[in-house]
C-alpha cells in the first residue's frame, strides 16, 4: 500500500485541486447517447425525467435538497419542480428541453436564486426551457405519435398517478388522429448501463470525494480518545467533509464495542471506552458523488489479541477481493474470495466447526459474515446497476473498465455469541472504493489507512 504522505499541517498531499465541474455540453452529450439508444430500442420516443419533490424534516422545515440522481444525471440541474423532456424521432433528430421554476425575485429574497428558463437553457445546454407550468399544456404535443413513453415508474407515487392519468386522456383524444405512446417503459432500464461506466470527469470526483473521506477517517483516527461520545467522533467526519465543500453521502455509523456488530447502526450515542473497538463507516459526497469507506480500530490502545486476529482476517479477505477484481470477472467472485478467506479463518480461529467445504455449502460462517463484499458505487452510494445480466438473470454481470465498486467484507461476533469472551463485542469491516480499470483495479481510497501498524501509530499521535 502507498504510505500516507502528510503536510505540516496533517493534510494528505494528494488534497491539492479540486476537479472541474462537466459543463452543460457534457450533461447535453450523455442526453444524446440516451437518445440515440432509444431511437435504437423503440425507434424513438420521449424521455419525461422528474427531478425529487422536496421533503420535510418537520412540520415546515425542509430537508437539505437533493436532486433526484437519474435527472441529475441527464443535466446537472440542481434545482427541484424540474421536469426534463427529451425526444428522438426515428431518423434520430433529437430535442433536449428543460422544464423549471421562472425567475421570481420574491421568492428568491426567501430562498435563493432560481436559474429561470433562460439561464437554464444556456447553462445546461438545452434547446429550449419552459416554464414548469407549461408542462400540462405541451404534454399532448410532445407525446403524441411517439412510439414510447420513458418516464421512471413506481419512483414517485404522484408522478405516476398524473403519467396514467395524461396518458388516459391522450388515449380519450385518439379519434383527433394522433397517436398516443404504444408502450410506457421506466427509462432507469436504459440509464443503469449508462450510470455503471464511469467518465473521466466522474472518476476525478469520485477521487476528490474518496480523497476528503480518506482524509476524514485520519482526522477520526487521531482524534478519538476513550471518554468520547461517539457523536463526537461523527462531528470531527463531519467538519472534515464541509470544510472541503462536501457533505455526508449517508449517515455515518459511529459505532463502539457491541454497536461495533450492528451493521447499519447510526445512533452514535454511546460513550466509548479504553480497549473498545470503534467501527467508522463513513463517506462524503463531492458534487453528488459518493465515497463509501469503513475503518475499524481500537480506542486509548493497541489492537488486543483477539481483535487483531479478526482485523488480520478480514484485510486477508480484503486482499482476497482485490485479487478476484479484473475486467472479464463476474461480479460474485470477489465475494466468493472473501466468504472462502473469512469462512477458513474462522474454522482456524475455532469460531466455527467443521471443513471450509461444509462452511461454504451450509452457510454457517454466515452468523459472523452475513452482508455482501460490495455494490456499485456513483451519484447513489448503492448506485444503479445491475449485478446480472441475460433476459432472465441467468448470468452475473462481468467487469469492465470504468465501473467503480465497493469492497467491504466484515465480522461481527455479538456477545451473546457462544465463543471465547475475548472474542465478543467484535465488529470489523474495512471498506474500500475500487475502480476497475484495463490491468486491474485502482483503489480510490487508498489514502485512508489500514494496516494494523498504521492504524495503531495513527491512533497513538
Ligand atoms: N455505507 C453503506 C454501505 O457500506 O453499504
Ligand atoms: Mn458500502
Ligand atoms: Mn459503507
Amino acid at each position: 500500500m502507498k504510505a500516507l504522505v502528510l503536510t505540516k499541517n496533517g493534510f494528505p498531499m494528494k488534497h491539492a485541486t479540486a476537479p472541474q465541474i462537466p459543463d452543460g455540453l457534457h450533461y447535453r452529450a450523455r442526453r444524446e447517447r440516451l437518445l440515440q439508444t432509444v431511437r435504437k430500442t423503440y425507434g424513438g420516443g420521449l424521455v419525461l425525467m422528474p427531478t425529487a419533490p422536496e421533503m420535510f424534516r418537520s412540520r415546515d422545515t425542509l430537508l437539505s435538497y437533493r436532486p433526484e440522481s437519474y435527472f441529475y444525471y441527464l443535466s446537472g440541474f440542481p434545482e427541484l419542480e424540474a421536469v426534463l423532456a427529451l425526444s428522438c424521432d426515428s431518423a434520430g433528430e433529437t430535442r433536449h428541453l428543460l422544464f423549471c421554476r421562472e425567475k421570481n425575485l420574491e421568492r428568491e429574497t426567501w430562498d435563493g436564486y432560481r436559474f429561470g428558463p433562460e439561464a437554464a437553457r444556456e447553462t445546461f445546454s438545452f434547446d429550449e426551457v419552459f416554464p414548469i407550468s407549461a408542462l400540462t399544456e405541451q404534454w399532448p404535443t410532445l407525446a403524441m405519435n411517439q412510439p414510447a413513453l420513458l418516464t421512471p415508474l413506481g419512483l414517485y407515487p404522484d408522478w405516476d398517478s398524473a403519467v396514467t392519468r395524461r396518458m388516459g386522456v391522450l388515449r380519450a383524444q385518439a379519434r383527433s388522429g394522433n397517436t398516443p405512446p404504444a408502450c410506457i417503459v421506466d427509462v432507469r432500464d436504459l440509464l443503469d448501463p449508462m450510470r455503471m461506466f464511469k467518465d473521466e470527469q466522474e472518476i476525478a470526483l469520485m477521487r476528490h470525494a474518496a480523497s476528503i473521506t480518506a482524509q476524514a477517517h485520519v482526522r477520526a483516527m487521531r482524534f478519538a480518545r476513550p471518554g468520547h461520545f461517539e457523536y463526537q467522533i461523527e462531528a470531527e467526519l463531519q467538519h472534515e467533509f464541509l470544510m472541503h465543500g462536501a457533505q455526508a453521502a449517508y449517515s455515518p455509523v459511529v459505532a463502539s464495542a457491541e454497536n461495533t456488530c450492528i451493521l447499519h447502526y447510526t445512533n452514535n450515542r454511546r460513550q466509548i471506552n479504553t480497549g473498545e473497538l470503534l467501527l467508522i463507516d463513513s463517506g462524503c459526497e463531492y458534487q453528488s458523488y459518493a465515497a463509501d469507506i469503513t475503518r475499524t480500530f481500537p480506542v486509548g490502545c493497541r489492537f488486543s489479541a483477539a481483535q487483531k486476529d479478526i482485523y488480520e482476517l478480514v484485510l486477508a479477505a480484503q486482499r482476497a477481493c482485490f485479487d478476484a477484481l479484473k475486467p472479464g470477472a463476474p461480479f460474485h467472485a470477489f465475494h466468493d474470495a472473501a466468504e472462502r478467506v473469512l469462512a477458513q479463518g474462522m474454522i482456524d480461529l475455532k469460531l466455527i466447526e467443521g471443513s471450509l467445504d461444509a462452511a461454504l455449502e451450509t452457510g454457517s460462517f454466515k452468523r459472523f459474515y452475513m452482508h455482501r463484499a460490495g455494490h456499485w458505487l456513483g451519484l447513489d452510494v448503492h448506485d444503479a446497476g445491475h449485478y446480472r445480466r441475460g433476459e432472465h438473470g441467468e448470468a452475473p454481470t462481468l467487469l469492465e473498465p470504468g465501473m467503480v465498486l465497493t469492497v467491504e467484507p466484515g465480522c461481527y461476533i455479538r456477545a451473546d455469541e457462544d465463543v471465547p469472551a475475548a472474542f465478543h463485542n467484535i465488529g470489523i469491516r474495512i471498506e474500500d472504493d475500487v475502480l476497475i480499470t484495463k490491468d486491474g483495479i485502482d483503489i480510490l481510497t487508498d489514502d485512508a489507512p489500514k494496516s494494523v501498524a498504521e492504524v495503531e501509530a495513527l491512533c497513538a499521535e
